[in-house]
């Protein structure tokens, strides 16, 4: 037995596990809200939340409940079989899902969301073609991934799925001119979250709509990063008031607990025959549970409300903030999805705040990226924002004194 009292949970961690993340060196045990505790009872806002996941706040009381109460009850239960937490949670989800989507298959990651929803636009159109985005991030399992368009990702593992294109985010010609006999689907984030918080031209998603019509292609929204209030509306794709044929969610949907779901409407999702698409743990009832008290959590206090407003007020800050520093390239977002642009590598600076008590992630090498749980107080915001400005000045003054280029 390990002995929890004696674990150096970073080096077991750098011992035992892959190298394939950007560590930073925190052990974080506990958290509550927009919180987060380390090993050594530091606490720290967290404005990384999971990559997004923590949506409703870390160990939601509603969400903890709903964990409790249905492991006393069902842990597994396979989808060869019918379960009250998976109904009720289908129910839920797609009672709230865009216009029409009133069908959904449950997975276990956004990775695997984006996996279905790959194999539904071959499925229904018969063509394998799929357009992507410059820019875009699905996931890193092999079809997910084909669709990403880092080179980094992507270049080891080649050849990936055939067929899949990509075209300049928001340039609507560039979309047309790429369509083909063989594409079927054309997959979007409504805004990019990888690749840089970048927010499309303003009537670009409803031109990429209507393209599908025209071509009679299945339309994809990615709203894993998006979705589920984060940009002020439940879907982010309402913002400009466009409705998918499929949508996948993952992240925060269960609260924490992994899951993922690609939403459609019945006609799709049934175009996949039996055995066509399983997954041993899809539609888990714990996940499910959880699930549940998430979205009636994010309903019950409106939380896309709260993103948009507490967002405004995040990124105003940010906005002074940018105005005092020279380093500060711009301040951008919608709701609380948010990125602050910097010229300069800002991984010593991200290292910074966390020592000062504010954590923050990458959106590349330059752009600090914020998902906060929308359940974030405007204190919390506001100690962020200091910190964050503490940490530019501070490397401003190691760039003053010597260190680094300004690019
Ligand atoms: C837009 C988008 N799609 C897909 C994914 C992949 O999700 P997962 O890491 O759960 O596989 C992510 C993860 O960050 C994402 O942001």
């Amino acid at each position: 037995m390990v002995n929890k009292k004696k674990l150096d949970i970073i080096a077991t961690e750098d011992a035992h596990g892959p190298h394939t993340y950007q560590k930073f060196p925190v052990a974080i045990v506990r958290g509550k809200g927009a919180l987060v505790w380390d090993d050594k009872g530091r606490e720290y806002v967290d404005c990384m939340g999971g990559y997004g996941v923590a949506i409703v706040g870390h160990s939601n009381d509603k969400v903890v409940a709903a964990i409790k109460r249905q492991a006393e009850t069902l842990i597994t239960c396979h989808g060869s079989l019918y379960n009250d937490a998976r109904a009720e949670f289908l129910e839920t989800l797609t009672s709230c899902s865009p216009k029409g989507l009133d069908a959904a298959f449950l997975s276990n990651s956004g990775a695997e969301a984006v996996e279905v929803a790959i194999k539904l636009g071959r499925k229904v159109t018969g063509k394998k073609g799929l357009i992507a985005m410059k820019g875009a991030y699905h996931g890193k399992t092999a079809g997910a991934l084909s669709a990403t368009w880092s080179k980094r990702y992507r270049e080891a593992f080649e050849p990936l799925l055939q067929g899949v294109k990509h075209v300049e985010n928001g340039d609507l010609g560039a979309l047309e001119q790429a369509i083909d006999a063989d594409i079927g689907a054309v997959i979007v984030e409504p805004i990019q979250g990888e690749g840089g918080i970048v927010l499309p031209p303003k009537d670009y998603l409803r031109g990429v709509r209507e393209i599908c019509d025209k071509k009679g292609l299945l339309l994809i929204a990615d709203e894993i990063q998006t979705g589920l209030g984060r940009t002020g509306k439940l879907w982010a794709m309402e913002n400009w008031g466009v409705v998918p044929d499929i949508m996948t969610v993952a992240k925060g949907l269960a609260g924490g607990v992994p899951i993922g779901a690609t939403v459609t409407r019945a006609e799709i999702l049934n175009s996949l025959k039996k055995g066509e698409a399983t997954s041993t743990f899809g539609g888990n009832p714990l996940a499910c549970a959880a699930g549940t008290a998430t979205l009636r959590y994010i309903l019950d206090n409106d939380l896309p409300s709260q993103a948009k407003k507490k967002g405004k007020l995040f990124l105003d800050k940010l906005k002074a903030l940018g105005k005092e520093h020279q380093l500060t390239r711009e301040a951008r977002g919608l709701g609380l999805m948010l990125a602050f642009e910097l010229r300069v590598d800002i991984q010593e600076l991200l290292n910074e705040a966390m020592s000062a008590g504010a954590i923050f992630t990458y959106s590349g090498r330059t752009i600090v990226r914020m998902l906060p749980p929308l359940v974030i107080t405007e204190r919390q915001i506001d100690r962020s924002v200091r910190i964050l400005g503490d940490a530019i000045s501070a490397e401003e003054k190691r760039r003053a004194s010597g260190g680094g280029a300004v690019g």
